[in-house]
């Protein structure tokens, strides 16, 4: 034993290449799902290396030892902390199988010199487990401009972070709104008609996430206000399409007012500003597709293309210009729940 390893401290002292080298444990990966397996790799391990030793946590007492391997013996024992799930391979790796959240934590390796100084490093990884749907309240789902809202968030998990989405998208924060601590509270101050719309949280962890129940916030016109209170009538229109409506058709006859001025003026030979007329008046209707063609017939479909774009913009403020948000949105002021 001890001449057969004297032997070889003997030999293995000239090719050891980098002896200052740092040993370090990488986690591959490092956050994981339970259920999931993960290889702690040892880089820069020595070429004198006799021996490996693997201990859970960060700590070499030996009631803490899971698995050790012996290059001179080559001899594989498993030590008390030994799940049945690690896997020591003869480079020093060591692989778990099926992790789970309680393999959580730091983890320990003495590697055996032929000087038989031995050599420690640490390595840690996280183990998640899937979270369940964290339940939203509002304090009102329909409030009056100018009014404040609390929206709550009820997370039914630990050690996530909640988010806040909009109408499916990340919610933009504005100076109007301020979020709790820990995020589960969103309060909107003031409230503006911009607000209206489908609020969810959703928490995450490193891995997963889960969307809340959502609530539709309904913000009606405040005291003062000139709309019609009690909000959109049912199925009816809203007081926004009403008045998009109103401004089409004003933006329709101004344009066929137009139109008849402009063939007016050509046919009795044109004025001046007969330009600046057909210019200005596309621009009053916004959205109108511009009269490329000024013949008379034209200018019916001109007045209703811009009439009804009107109507669909006003009528759904709400409706999402992009598709789904993925779980890995940006997060403001995250915070980690102990
Ligand atoms: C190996 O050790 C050297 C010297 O300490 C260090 O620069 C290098 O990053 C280490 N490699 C790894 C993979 O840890
Ligand atoms: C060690 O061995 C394992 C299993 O063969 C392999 O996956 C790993 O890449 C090897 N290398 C290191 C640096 O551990
Ligand atoms: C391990 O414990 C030692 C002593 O208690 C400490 O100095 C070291 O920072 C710890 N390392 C880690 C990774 O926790
Ligand atoms: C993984 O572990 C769980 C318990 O933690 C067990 O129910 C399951 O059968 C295991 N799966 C495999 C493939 O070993
Ligand atoms: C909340 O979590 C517990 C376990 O942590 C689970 O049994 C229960 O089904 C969860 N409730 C909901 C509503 O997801
Ligand atoms: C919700 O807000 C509206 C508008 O301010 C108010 O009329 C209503 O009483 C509130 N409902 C509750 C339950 O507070
Ligand atoms: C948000 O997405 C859900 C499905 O993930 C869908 O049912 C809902 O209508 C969407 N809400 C809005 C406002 O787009
Ligand atoms: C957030 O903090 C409040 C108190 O500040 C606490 O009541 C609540 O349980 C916390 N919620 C979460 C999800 O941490």
């Amino acid at each position: 034993w001890i001449s057969l390893s004297s032997l070889l401290v003997s030999l293995l002292t000239f090719w050891n290449p980098h002896p200052t080298a740092q040993l370090t444990i990488e986690p591959v990966p490092f956050d994981a799902a339970e259920g999931t397996d993960i290889l702690l790799l040892v880089h820069n391990a020595s070429q004198n290396t006799i021996g490996y030793y693997w201990f859970k946590g960060n700590t070499t007492e030996d009631s803490h030892e899971i698995i050790s391997y012996s290059i001179l013996t080559q001899n594989i024992n498993t030590g008390p902390a030994f799940s049945g799930r690690e896997t020591l391979y003869t480079n020093g790796s060591l692989l778990f199988t099926n992790v789970t959240k309680e393999d959580t934590g730091f983890y320990t390796l003495r590697i055996l010199n032929n000087d038989l100084r031995p050599v420690l490093a640490t390595g840690e990884f996280r183990v998640h487990e899937p979270v369940t749907p964290p339940h939203l309240t509002a304090s009102n789902t329909t409030v009056a401009e100018g009014e404040s809202v609390e929206l709550t968030c009820v997370p039914n998990d630990t050690e996530i972070s909640i988010q806040w989405l909009f109408n499916n998208k990340t919610l933009p924060l504005t100076d109007r709104m301020q979020l709790s601590l820990n995020n589960s509270i969103l309060t909107i101050n003031s409230v503006k008609k911009t607000d209206e719309g489908e609020y969810n949280c959703e928490v995450s962890n490193q891995i997963f996430s889960q969307k809340s129940n959502p609530i539709m916030l309904t913000v009606i016109a405040g005291p003062g206000g000139d709309d019609i209170p009690g909000g959109p009538s049912p199925g009816g229109l809203s007081p926004g399409a009403i008045a998009g409506i109103v401004i089409g058709v004003l933006a329709g006859v101004g344009l066929i007012a137009g139109l008849g001025y402009f063939l007016f003026f050509r046919k009795t030979g044109g004025a001046s500003d007969q330009h600046d007329l057909t210019e200005h008046i596309p621009s009053a209707s916004n959205h109108s597709p511009g009269p490329s063609d000024h013949s008379p017939d034209k200018g019916d479909d001109v007045a209703y293309s811009s009439l009804n774009f009107n109507i669909q913009e006003l009528t759904q403020p709400s409706s999402p210009t992009s598709p789904s948000p993925t779980a890995t949105e940006t997060v403001y002021s995250e915070l980690k729940k102990k």
